[in-house]
C-alpha cells in the first residue's frame, strides 16, 4: 500500500542562485531539451515525440505533440494509488471551525461520480461546462471531472452578475451549468441559483443545470433542466475511466478583461499547462512533501485554477480551499485558518494584506502562525511598506516572500523569486522563471537594452514561448493574435509596464493599457463604459483608474448625462449608475467615484484624451499637458471644478 509520502510529481531542489543561473541559461539556450525533461513531471499514457512546434505565421504553439495524458489522472489517480489517505483538499468553510478533509481516495471517488453525472447528461469530450460555484469542494470535483472526460470547463467567478454569466455561457456554448442553491460569503448569502435562472433564461444551449446544496434553503427547480448534484452523484458509480487526451486538447476557458470589447475566453490546453503549473508550484514555493498550501484566491480566477487545484494536486500536495472572506467574522480570520490547518505556505493578494494591516497587528498576533514557512503575493504590485509588514509582522522575519508576477494568459508564474534561492527585494518580482525571456520595449517597439548598473523602463514583453501560455481566445484566434502578438511583432505583449533595475531585477509597475487592476481584479475600462451606457441617463462616459489606498486602483467614471436628466438630483443619478454597473458586471466593478460632467475632453477627431482624465482623477489639476488639440478646451476647467466638488 502506501509506501512513500513524497509527492508523486518530480521534485527539483534548486540549491543556489548559481544553480538557478545555470539552469536558466540552459532553459533559454536549449528550450526543447529543457522542457522535454520537464515532461517527466507527469504520467503519460502515450509519450510525446516533439517538445515544441511553433507556427509563427499563425501564432500557433504546440507543446508535447504526440503525447496522450489526462489531467485528472495526474492530479488524482496517481496520488490516490500511492497515498490514498493523504488530504488532497482541506476545506475551510464560511463559518470559523468548519473544516473538511478530502483525501486523495475520496477525491477520486467524488470526481468519478461527478464525471459520470456529466456523462449521463450527455456531456462528451470537447463539450463545454460552466462552473458557477462558491468555494466548496464540488468546484474542484467539477473541474477535475471535466478534465477526466475531456470536457472543457469555464469557471465563472460567483461574484459576477447574471448578465456577465450569460455572456460567458453563450460565448463558450456551455451545455451544462453547475451551480449551488446559494453561497454563504461572510455574513451574506448570494443567491447563486437565482442568478443562474436569470442567466440561462431562454438559452437553448444549456440543457442541464446541476445544483449543489450548500445550504438548506429551497430554490425553485425547472423540471427537465435542473437537478440536485448530490442526488445525481449518489446514483453514480465511484469509478470512471479517464479519457486519454492529446497534449494540445483544450483543458479550460477562463474569461478575462481586455482593453477593448467584452471579456475574452482565454484557452489553456492539457499537457503544457499542467506541466507548467506543477513545475512553478514546485520550484517557486520550494515545495516540501508535508506542505499545506493555502492560497486564498477563488477558483473563479486563474490563481485558483493553477495554485489551488491543478499545480498543488498534480504535485500531490494538500491544498487549502477557503470559502469565506479575510474579515469574517473579524480581521484575524486568515491567521486562524493558518493555525487550524497548519498551513506552511500562504499565497494571497496585496489588497488583502493592505486591509489586514490597516485592521491592526493585534489580529495577527492573537494567532500563532508558527506553521508558516513561506509567504507569497500575486495579482498586483505590492508596495514596499506592505511587503515589510508581511515579512516582519506576519512572517516574523522567518519566512521568505515570493512576489509572483503572471497573468490569466500565462497560465502560471513567470517572474518571481524562487523561495530560499533568489535574494528578495521588497516590491520587486525579481527574476524570470526558467524558459521565460522578459524584454522591455519602447513605444515604437524597439528593445531597450539593459546594462549592469543602469535601470531601464518600458513595456513588458516576452520573447520566448513557455508551456503554460494561452493558445488562443475561444472562437477568436484573430483577436488573440491582435491582442498579444501584433503591437510588438514577434513578441508577446503583456499589457504591463516594468522597470529593470541596476541589478537586473524586474519591478512590474502595472497596466499600461486601458485595463484596471482593482483589488487584484482585472476590469476593462471599455467594459465599464458599456455597462454605464445601459443606464438611461447616460449619454456617454469615460472610465479611468486612480491610486486607491486599499484597492490599489479605484474606478473613476466621468459621465455625461442626457439633457432630459440634467435637472435630476446628482446623488440619485450617481447611486443609480453604481447600481447599474453592479447589475451588469458585478459588485467588484462598482465605480468608486463618479463625476457628472457636461462633456468629455475630446480631440477634434473625437478621441477622448484619457491622459487628462487620469491626471484629474489622480488629483492633479495643473500641468495637464497640451490641451490645444481639444475640440473644446473649456471642458477641462469644468471637469476640474466638478472633480474638486466631489
Ligand atoms: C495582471 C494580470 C496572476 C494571477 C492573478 C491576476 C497584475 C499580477 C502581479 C505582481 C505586479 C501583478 C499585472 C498583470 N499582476 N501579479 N506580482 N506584481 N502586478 O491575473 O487577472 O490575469 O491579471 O495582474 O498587471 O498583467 P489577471
Amino acid at each position: 500500500m502506501s509506501k512513500s509520502i513524497a509527492p508523486h510529481g518530480k521534485h527539483t531542489r534548486i540549491p543556489t542562485l548559481a544553480e538557478y543561473d545555470r539552469l536558466y541559461r540552459e532553459s533559454i539556450e536549449d528550450p526543447r531539451s529543457f522542457w522535454g525533461k520537464q515532461g517527466e513531471r507527469v504520467t503519460w499514457f502515450h509519450p510525446f515525440h516533439s517538445v515544441l512546434d511553433i507556427d509563427t505565421e499563425e501564432v500557433d504553439f504546440s507543446w508535447y505533440q504526440g503525447g496522450r495524458l489526462n489531467v485528472s489522472f495526474n492530479c488524482v489517480d496517481r496520488h490516490a494509488a500511492e497515498r490514498p489517505n493523504k488530504t488532497a483538499i482541506l476545506w475551510a468553510g464560511n463559518e470559523p471551525g468548519e473544516y473538511k478533509h478530502i483525501t486523495y481516495r475520496e477525491l477520486k471517488h467524488q470526481v468519478a461520480r461527478l464525471a459520470n453525472v456529466l456523462k449521463a447528461k450527455g456531456v462528451q469530450k470537447g463539450d463545454r461546462v460552466c462552473i458557477y460555484l462558491p468555494m466548496i469542494p464540488e468546484a474542484a470535483y467539477a473541474m477535475l471531472a471535466c478534465a477526466r472526460i475531456g470536457a472543457v470547463h469555464s469557471v465563472v467567478f460567483a461574484g459576477f452578475s447574471a448578465e456577465s454569466l450569460r455572456d460567458r455561457i453563450i460565448d463558450a456554448g456551455c451545455k451544462v451549468v453547475i451551480t449551488a442553491n446559494e453561497a454563504p460569503r461572510g455574513p451574506k448569502k448570494v443567491a447563486l441559483k437565482h442568478i443562474v435562472d436569470v442567466a440561462v433564461d431562454g438559452l437553448k444551449v444549456v440543457e442541464s443545470v446541476l445544483v449543489a446544496r450548500r445550504t438548506s434553503t429551497d430554490v425553485p427547480m425547472t423540471v427537465g433542466r435542473d437537478t440536485f448534484l448530490d442526488e445525481e452523484m449518489s446514483r453514480q458509480r465511484s469509478t470512471c475511466p479517464v479519457e486519454w487526451m492529446a497534449s494540445e486538447d483544450p483543458l479550460f476557458i477562463l474569461y478575462t478583461s481586455g482593453s477593448t470589447g467584452k471579456p475574452k475566453g482565454v484557452l489553456h490546453t492539457t499537457a503544457g499547462y499542467l506541466i507548467y503549473t506543477a513545475m512553478t508550484h514546485d520550484l517557486v514555493f520550494d515545495l516540501r512533501p508535508d506542505d499545506i498550501h493555502f492560497c486564498t484566491a477563488d477558483v473563479g480566477w486563474v490563481t485558483g485554477h493553477s495554485y489551488i487545484v491543478y499545480g498543488p494536486l498534480c504535485n500531490g500536495a494538500t491544498s487549502v480551499m477557503f470559502e469565506s472572506v479575510p474579515n469574517y467574522p473579524d480581521s484575524g480570520r486568515i491567521w486562524s485558518v493558518v493555525d487550524d490547518t497548519k498551513a506552511t505556505i500562504l499565497y494571497t493578494a496585496p489588497t488583502a494584506l493592505r486591509a489586514l494591516r490597516r485592521a491592526g497587528d493585534d489580529f495577527v498576533k492573537k494567532h500563532s502562525r508558527k506553521s508558516l514557512r513561506l509567504l507569497g503575493t500575486v495579482g498586483e504590485p505590492i508596495d514596499p511598506e506592505t511587503w515589510q509588514w508581511y515579512h516582519d509582522v506576519v512572517g516574523e522575519q522567518r519566512c521568505d516572500i515570493v512576489d509572483t508576477w503572471w497573468q490569466t494568459e500565462t497560465g502560471g508564474v513567470l517572474i518571481s523569486p524562487l523561495a530560499g534561492v533568489t535574494p528578495m527585494k521588497p516590491g520587486s518580482a525579481t527574476r524570470p522563471f526558467f524558459g521565460v525571456k522578459p524584454l522591455l520595449v519602447d513605444e515604437a517597439g524597439a528593445p531597450i537594452e539593459w546594462k549592469q548598473g543602469t535601470a531601464i523602463q518600458g513595456n513588458l514583453c516576452l520573447a520566448s514561448a513557455w508551456p503554460g501560455q494561452a493558445r488562443t481566445i475561444w472562437g477568436d484566434h484573430r483577436r488573440f493574435r491582435e491582442t498579444y502578438f501584433s503591437k510588438f511583432p514577434n513578441l508577446y505583449f503583456t499589457g504591463d509596464g516594468s522597470t529593470r533595475d541596476e541589478d537586473g531585477d524586474w519591478w512590474i509597475t502595472g497596466r499600461v493599457d486601458d485595463v484596471l487592476n482593482v483589488s487584484g481584479h482585472r476590469i476593462g475600462t471599455a467594459e465599464l463604459e458599456s455597462a454605464l451606457a445601459q443606464n438611461d441617463a447616460v449619454a456617454e462616459s469615460a472610465v479611468v483608474g486612480y491610486p486607491h489606498d486599499l484597492k490599489g486602483q479605484g474606478i473613476y467614471a466621468y459621465v455625461v448625462v442626457k439633457p432630459e436628466f440634467k435637472d435630476q438630483n446628482a446623488d440619485q443619478i450617481i447611486g443609480a449608475l453604481k447600481e447599474t454597473v453592479r447589475h451588469v458586471i458585478g459588485p467588484i466593478a462598482t465605480p468608486d467615484r463618479i463625476t457628472l460632467v457636461s462633456g468629455l475632453p475630446k480631440t477634434r477627431s473625437g478621441k477622448v484624451m484619457r491622459r487628462i482624465l487620469r491626471k484629474v482623477a489622480h488629483g492633479q489639476f495643473t500641468e495637464l499637458g497640451d490641451i490645444t488639440t481639444l475640440a473644446d478646451p473649456g471642458v477641462v476647467e469644468e471637469i476640474i471644478a466638478a472633480a474638486k466638488k466631489g
